[in-house]
């Protein structure tokens, strides 16, 4: 986590962003027949050198934001603004220039590496899109990412298959560094390793976001991982971030029960406390982003739910607290566990 500079700036401005996938039918005349609505109207900000965490099940939509964010998609609408530009519906040379900026690292090291490639041509392949150098500084820019990533130097002519889960990670976050990005996505980057090397892929991660003075949005679906790395954090529940918060403070005052619940089901290391604690279970999976339940969206799981909730939309919108955002009709009734 990095200390929150005084005057720092907004780096990333979401505002309104929706990303649907359009369901078709038929093989040749194909009928749009209705819409995945992956990401369905976020907005957030993140300050330069700062990480946000993006917590939620799986398929709530957090690794279409990630994709959205670096244009591996179009967004359906909203604005991406990323250093007073906005990248939603940018092309050509701009986005090219500008995706050079915005960087994604994925979950899983093992698919994310061509394995034909030694990761020295692995790593310097974003230099040479971008014409980054001449071939030799290009190659000793690689040895010194590799050592930058905590991997010898030497191992540059070897092949992915060669290296473990938590290296082939630092292999793909030196790839991502090569090209000197400001923001990176990370998502889900620990999920897929052993929990024995966890902590040092987080550790390498903070370390190298105080040395290059890196933005990150961190992806996960486990806020017991991002309590370790986020400044702020964001939950998400089908599309929609329904909270966001201070990291201490989301914590200590959640605003919504689906935070609630989530933090409920983080066991404690003390038996005395873990004995008095109440655990709440939700009921049922979470819906389709297909069909979409009616009001809020958490209604159909929510233990607080009330008519009202099946009826009306809950505006996302600023809490008691410094910038803490939540979307529910009885926030108030909230209470901490
Ligand atoms: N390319 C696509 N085309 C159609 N639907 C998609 C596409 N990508 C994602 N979806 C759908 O969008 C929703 C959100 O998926 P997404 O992968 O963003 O969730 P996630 O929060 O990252 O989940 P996980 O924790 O499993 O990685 C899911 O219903 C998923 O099936
Ligand atoms: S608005 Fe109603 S259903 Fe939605 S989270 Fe709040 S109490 Fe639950
Ligand atoms: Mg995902």
């Amino acid at each position: 986590m990095a200390e929150t500079l005084v005057g720092s700036k907004t780096l990333l401005d979401i505002r309104d962003l929706k990303m649907y996938f359009p369901l078709t039918r038929g093989i040749v005349l194909q009928r749009v027949i209705g819409y995945v609505r992956a990401v369905d109207g976020i907005s957030f900000t993140i300050e330069q050198g700062q990480t946000l965490g993006l917590v939620g099940e799986s398929g709530s939509g957090k690794t279409t934001i990630g994709r959205t964010i670096v244009r591996l998609y179009k967004p359906t609408e909203g604005q991406i603004i990323f250093d007073n530009q906005d990248l939603a519906q940018m092309g050509g040379e701009h986005l090219r220039e500008i995706r050079r900026r915005v960087q994604m690292v994925f979950q899983d090291p093992f698919a994310s590496l061509n394995p034909r490639f030694t990761i020295g041509s692995l790593i310097a392949e974003p230099m040479h899109i971008y014409n980054i150098g001449s071939s030799s500084e290009i190659r000793e820019k690689t040895s010194e990412l590799l050592s930058v990533v905590g991997l010898r130097p030497e191992y540059i002519n070897r092949y992915p298959h060669e290296f473990s889960g938590g290296q082939r990670q630092r292999i793909a976050v030196a790839r991502a560094l090569s090209i000197n990005p400001e923001f990176i996505v990370l998502d889900e980057p620990v999920s897929a390793l052993d929990v024995s090397v966890r902590a040092q892929v987080l550790n390498l991660l903070q370390r190298l976001q105080n040395q290059f003075n890196l933005t990150y949005l961190f992806v996960s679906h486990d806020l017991s991982v991002v309590r370790h790395v986020a400044d702020r954090i964001a939950v998400m529940y089908l599309g929609r971030i329904v909270e966001l918060a201070d990291r201490d403070e989301l914590y200590a005052a959640p605003k919504h029960p689906y935070t609630q619940a989530l933090l409920s089901s983080i066991p404690i290391p003390d038996p005395q406390i873990e004995k008095r604690r109440h655990r709440i279970i939700l009921s049922g999976d979470l819906p389709s982003s297909i069909n979409i339940p009616s009001g809020c969206r958490f209604h159909t799981r929510c233990p607080m739910a009330q008519q009202i909730c099946r009826e009306v939309d809950p505006i996302f919108e600023r809490k008691e607290g410094r910038e803490h955002y939540a979307a529910c009709h009885f926030s108030e009734e909230v209470r901490p566990v």
